[in-house]
């Protein structure tokens, strides 16, 4: 089982609480990639939000600076859309503090010389620089002369190995995880390494192209697996079903069926479908109909699950301890099609179970449903939580240093 021994190997990074922080300059790499609007207004501030304990942790120890790095988006070259500019008043407000804005890593180096001691100091968006996902040694060298201790809190960016979350960690004596990577490496040692069971991985999307690894990996970890959102099409198309104008990778139908087969030699229930509601328009939606899975109607795609595999999933969840959910169940952005994946997260929500969570639309449609805080944990990261799902150990964890 290579999640088991990932994690715990992860779990053994030390942490700010590890170390002396007093009179350091200290540089925190954050994930203050928040979504925003066509006006540079953020939606949905979380991310900043669970950067917080950290932050406050390092102003409470009174360091000489503190010096905020983060990406936003994927900008090619400077972009001023994707500029750190936008997040700053909210920053501050959350912090309750002001917050210096430093648009090269030379003027962070100048408000560390010139500002009052622990000053807090937010550097404009890495990706401005395109050494940052070069992983460049220089651009690694330059951060790391702007501090004393590099701590790592930007768990949602843990699995790229960049010069801000992985180069840099090499040219400082000491690097630590923040608060925020320990909590959610504890939350997925909860769920992976020693989970109450059985073990419930419900998964959805679009793609089983993106679980694919997810699948093959995880079937030593859990008791079984819903299969559910348009991924769940390939899978019944495997056995045979005609989907007709649903969504369905035809070149992986094979793989499907050896992960069926796969997950019976081992024992892993499989759970798909048995009845879905279709459209044959999915922007104007007029019709719809609900019909068992094998017989969607020519012409109509599968848009979310119906209310007989509603029933049928909420039971599974009802007797799971531990329950993983990485993606959707249908287009839960579109009312219509929203029943399916709502329902289970209130399902889940009504049980005892823990229940971990990954993955941005996943977050976005429980809180849609209301549930947000019925969830036992909500991961901050997207991709790096299917990675740690899929058993990898994540870059950023690698270069921190251990207890
Ligand atoms: C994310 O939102 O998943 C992280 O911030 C990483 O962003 P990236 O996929 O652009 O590297």
């Amino acid at each position: 089982m290579k999640q088991v021994a990932g994690i715990s190997f992860m779990q053994q990074v030390k942490t700010i609480r590890d170390i002396d922080l007093s009179d350091k300059h200290i540089l925190i790499r954050v994930d203050f990639n928040v979504p925003m609007d066509d006006d540079c207004d953020i939606s949905d501030d979380t991310r900043i939000r669970e950067a917080l304990p950290t932050i406050n942790y390092c102003i409470d120890n009174e360091p000489k600076s503190i010096v905020l790095v983060s990406h936003l988006g994927r900008p090619k070259g400077v972009q001023p859309e994707f500029s750190l500019k936008h997040i700053i008043k909210r920053l501050e407000r959350l912090l309750e503090t002001s917050v210096l804005f430093a648009d090269s890593i030379e003027a962070v180096k100048d408000l560390q010389e010139s500002a009052p001691k622990g000053s807090i100091i937010l550097l404009e968006n890495i990706r401005f620089y395109k050494e940052e996902e070069k992983n460049a040694p220089e651009l690694s060298k330059k951060l790391a002369s702007l501090c004393d201790v590099f701590v790592n809190d930007a768990f949602g960016t843990s699995h790229r190995a960049h010069a801000s979350t992985y180069g840099v960690a090499s040219f400082v004596q000491h690097k630590v995880a923040g608060l925020l990577l320990k909590k959610e490496i504890d939350s997925f040692a909860k769920a992976l390494a020693n989970p109450l069971k059985p073990v419930l991985l419900i998964v959805g999307g679009s793609k089983v192209s993106s679980k694919l690894e997810l699948l093959s990996n995880i079937l030593d970890v859990v008791d079984k697996i819903i299969i559910g959102g348009a991924m769940s099409n390939t899978f019944l198309a495997s056995l045979g079903f005609d989907m007709a104008k649903s969504l369905v990778e035809v070149e992986l139908i094979d793989e499907a069926r050896n992960i069926l087969q796969k997950a019976a030699q081992k024992g892993v229930k499989i759970y798909l479908p048995v009845d879905v509601v279709s459209t044959d328009d999915i922007a104007t939606h007029a019709n719809i109909k609900i019909t068992p899975a094998q017989d969607v109607p020519s012409g109509y795609m599968a848009v979310d699950m119906g209310p007989a595999t509603t029933k049928l999933f909420s039971e599974v969840i009802q007797s799971s301890q531990t329950i993983i959910w990485n993606g959707p169940l249908g287009i839960y952005e579109i009312s219509q099609f929203s029943r399916g994946t709502f329902n289970l997260a209130h399902a889940i929500a009504d049980t005892y179970a823990f229940s971990l969570i990954g993955g941005g639309d996943t977050a976005d449609a429980i809180e849609r449903a209301g549930e947000r805080d019925n969830m036992s944990f909500i991961s901050t990261g997207g991709g790096a939580s299917l990675e740690l799902l899929e058993g990898k150990i994540l870059p950023a964890f690698e270069v921190l240093d251990k207890k």
